[in-house]
């Protein structure tokens, strides 16, 4: 083995690192080593400044827990979390696009009936998501869930609100047509949670640090790839500057105003409220072909 120089380091490592019996874990070190090394090498970064880097990683990872994921965070905000997404997912065009899913889903949210209410009690301007879930020729998929959550009109989650229900959050059924009817309150646009070092960090930037109004579904249905996305609303001030890269152009939806009467659900509202209708097209689990990456 050659002795080290700056020059030869890299490849260095490579050669050692090159002869690992598991195939896929040689090909991620492999190119962990090269593009790292290239990172070192075109930052230059001092001893101090590579102290504080290591230093930013530690307390990164001490602020992990099971209700709180700073890595997953920062893999947001640099958009690796939108990348490795995108990667997973290439769905045929005419299929609904995923996005991220964010820290806020909770499993085994309540299932309600075809138009029921998921935000009851909730502030917020009534909201009512309804459409179609069909396949990529547009025939109707009855049976799917649409496990739905979001923030209530003040921007919170139920994660923030510490409630001990559940909050802004539920499972629908498409019906044999493949219609849906969900019932909510219209979202707002919020911060990520800016306390932790991914906060320090955008602090020492002028990045918007904010997501635009969304509502998540995650739609799932026998035979389909899982979908997992948001809607966001149209002509929100933060549509561009998504902290986490996650607006797709398909996944913009119109909240259409309606004044106060009778809402797709069939019930009376007495205030005025939205529609948002969206169609989902889901992916079918065997799909001929991979789709090219967009
Ligand atoms: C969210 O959609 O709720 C979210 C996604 C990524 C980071 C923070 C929040
Ligand atoms: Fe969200």
């Amino acid at each position: 083995m050659p002795y080290v120089t700056e020059t030869n380091l890299t490849d260095v490592v490579l050669a050692r690192w090159q002869d690992i019996p598991d195939p896929r874990l040689r090909q991620v070190m492999g190119s962990l080593i090269k593009h790292l090394h290239a990172f070192v090498r075109d930052v230059e970064p001092t001893g101090e400044e590579w102290f504080r880097a290591i230093d930013f990683l530690t307390r990164t990872g001490k602020m992990c827990d099971d209700k709180r994921q700073e890595f997953i965070l920062l893999s947001d905000v640099l958009g690796v979390s939108m990348l490795v997404d995108a990667i997973n997912h290439r769905f045929a065009s005419a299929a609904t696009p995923t996005t991220v899913e964010g820290p806020f889903h909770i499993p085994d949210s309540p299932h309600f009936e075809h138009g029921g209410n998921m935000a009851d009690g909730a502030p917020g301007i009534p909201c009512f998501c309804v459409g179609k879930v069909t396949d990529l020729d547009g025939r109707p998929i009855a049976g799917a869930t649409l496990d739905m959550w979001q923030t209530d009109g003040e921007g919170i989650y139920e994660a923030q609100k510490g409630v001990d229900e559940p909050w802004m959050r539920g499972v629908f059924k498409s019906q044999p047509d493949g219609s849906y009817i969900a019932r909510t309150v219209a979202p707002i646009g919020y911060t990520i949670p800016m306390d932790g070092t991914v906060g320090a960090l955008m602090d020492h930037t002028d990045i918007s640090h904010m997501r635009p109004a969304h509502i998540h579904f995650c739609l799932e249905a026998p035979g389909f790839r899982r979908c997992v996305t948001h809607l966001f609303q149209r002509g929100d001030q933060y549509i561009d500057t998504d902290v986490v890269y996650g607006v797709k152009e398909r996944l913009i939806a119109d909240f259409v105003e309606h004044p106060p009467g009778t809402a797709p659900n069939g019930e009376t509202v007495d205030t005025p409220f939205y529609v948002v209708h969206y169609d989902f097209v889901m992916q079918p689990e065997a799909a001929a072909g991979r789709v090219a990456a967009e």
